[in-house]
């Protein structure tokens, strides 16, 4: 890789929001575990602050917000709040315990927002910023301050807006692009604008933050770094409301790869770029798109046989980064039958995951179990078992024990399925049109629902015929979405557990909901 001089390069801070504006992705909720897993990788890979959640959303944002506060060494812990004072102290209790902690305020400055959404004047809404800075200063001297429709925003306001918090206190000036909509010489210009204008904005730093609606979060977000910005949000996979947000690895690697055109240092660790995104993946069951670059399974494969030839001859002539530049290793053959439960800790704890001593017990069992009908373990397969192992799944309302189906070229094909409904036992059968459905009309013979079937999708997590399938399901239910993601040696079972972690995700949420009603009547 080429590499600047240490003395021409800028830092560049890295604020990752994929446990924030990541998990507001419909249908990427993520549990506490999840969350802490990804926050404790983020860390060590050198994420500078971390969005750790929007603590008045829900009791769930909150506590996970508060947990992750506790337990982060290096980064900053940051958490969201609109600028209603309500916002602002749920979150500074949040983030108590933070050894350092950022709050992150925001109220929509463009002028179709001020007039449907808020309902406000500008005067209305400057007061706003300059009170809501002021309440977050009670709590921390880290305050970022957005404007959500920055980008279009009309200029003269947008600069008085950020005038107003920045002389309220605000530290960090973040200008979002929240519906994706600019492209990259107008994101250079509205920072250089900035930087021209406003009294006071070279004490505070500028931030960029770009969704993705026409494919253009990371070059918008380089071009505002390359004017000036020097903070960038992003998520892991890109993750994020619709499109998603400009995706951290394309950040961190393009500032690596092109240093010569973009002389900006970032404390992130590449190598855990695989490792995270494969985390994230598996947290929101959202799988990566193969040729998603840097970390879709295509990224650096090499089929065309003139490439082939060429790779043989010299990795660069195809190659602009190394595939151990972001942590895939040749060979991540790991694990078999006669590996003992050390060897699995430690290299479930080198793939990120903190894994206490009586989890694994369970793991090793679940492993063992695994090795027996599979010769070869990879990294793909101890990732998809955290996931099956996860402590959570002993509270789902539908559990599975029991599949047998009957199937091959003569229909209909038939599935006995015995599953507990709520603690209660029910054993049926079902016939469908191919196992996997007679499977799933199994499951609404017992427990009737409303969902629609979105999206069923299977994949292998490893190479071979004894390769794990994963399953996705994605179920939407009076606008909710759900997503389940599951693996087995055997599709089937593989595709009847992911459409019950979903269906049990569906009810996590409208239980969460009632919940957040009874307790909560003034938030929608
Ligand atoms: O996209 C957006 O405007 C946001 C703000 C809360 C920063 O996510
Ligand atoms: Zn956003």
């Amino acid at each position: 890789m080429k590499q600047n001089t240490p003395q021409a390069m800028d830092d560049l801070l890295i604020f990752d929001t994929t446990l924030r504006d990541g998990e507001q992705s419909p249908g990427a909720t993520m549990t506490l575990e999840n969350k802490i897993n990804i926050a404790r990788l983020l860390d060590e890979m050198g994420v500078d602050i971390i969005e750790a959640g929007f603590p008045i959303a829900s009791e769930g944002d909150f506590t996970a917000v508060s947990t992750i506060a506790g337990i982060i060494d290096n980064a900053v812990v940051c958490g969201l709040a609109r600028s209603s004072l309500g916002d602002i102290h749920r979150a500074g209790n949040a983030l108590k315990q933070a050894k350092m902690s950022r709050i992150h305020t925001f109220i929509s400055t463009s002028d179709l927002h001020m007039q449907y959404k808020l309902q406000m004047t500008r005067d209305q809404v400057l007061e706003a910023i300059y009170k809501s800075i002021n309440t977050a200063l009670e709590y921390t001297d880290d305050v970022q301050w957005s404007p959500e429709d920055g980008t279009r925003t009309e200029h003269n306001f947008l600069c008085q807006a950020v005038a107003t918090a920045i002389e309220a206190g605000a530290t960090t000036i973040n200008i979002p692009d929240t519906v994706g909509f600019t492209i990259p010489n107008e994101s250079a210009a509205i920072i250089t604008m900035l930087k021209e204008r406003i009294q006071g904005i070279n004490d505070v730093v500028i931030s960029t933050h770009c969704h993705n609606d026409l494919g253009m979060a990371v070059a918008n977000s380089l071009a505002a770094v390359m004017a000036g910005a020097r903070q960038v949000e992003c998520t892991v996979n890109g993750l994020g409301e619709r499109a998603g947000n400009a995706a951290m690895e394309e950040i961190v690697m393009a500032t690596r790869v092109r240093s010569d055109s973009l002389p900006y240092r970032t404390r992130i660790d590449s190598t855990k770029i695989i490792p995270v995104s494969r985390m994230v993946s598996d947290a929101t069951s959202f799988p990566v798109q193969f040729n998603k670059a840097i970390v879709g399974k295509n990224a650096f494969a090499h089929e065309a046989g003139i490439h082939q030839d060429g790779m043989i001859k010299h990795s660069g002539t195809y190659e602009i980064m190394r595939p151990t530049d972001v942590g895939l290793s040749e060979s991540n053959l790991v694990l078999g039958k006669h590996s003992g439960r050390a060897a699995v800790k430690k290299r479930l704890n080198e793939l990120g995951y903190d894994i206490g001593d009586n989890r694994i017990n369970d793991f090793f069992i679940k492993f063992k179990h695994l090795a027996d009908r599979k010769r070869e373990i990879y990294d793909g397969d101890l990732v998809t078992m955290m996931r099956e192992t996860s402590s959570d799944n002993t509270e789902d309302f539908l559990q599975v024990k029991f599949l047998k189906v009957i199937c091959g070229s003569e229909s209909p094909q038939t599935a006995e399925l015995h599953l507990d409904v709520g603690g209660i036992h029910h054993r049926v059968e079902a016939n469908g049109d191919g196992p996997v459905d007679a499977a799933f009309r199994a499951v609404s013979k017992v427990f009737s629902h409303e969902a629609k079937l979105k999206l069923y999708q299977v994949s292998a997590v490893t190479q071979g015929t004894d390769a794990q399938a994963t399953v996705t399901v994605r179920l939407e239910e009076n606008g909710v979405i759900a997503v389940g993601q599951s693996a087995d040696t055997d599709t089937v079972f593989a595709s009847l557990k992911a459409y019950l972690s979903a269906l049990n995700n569906l009810i996590r949420q409208r239980n969460a909901k009632q919940i957040y009603q009874k307790t909560s009547p003034s938030h929608a």
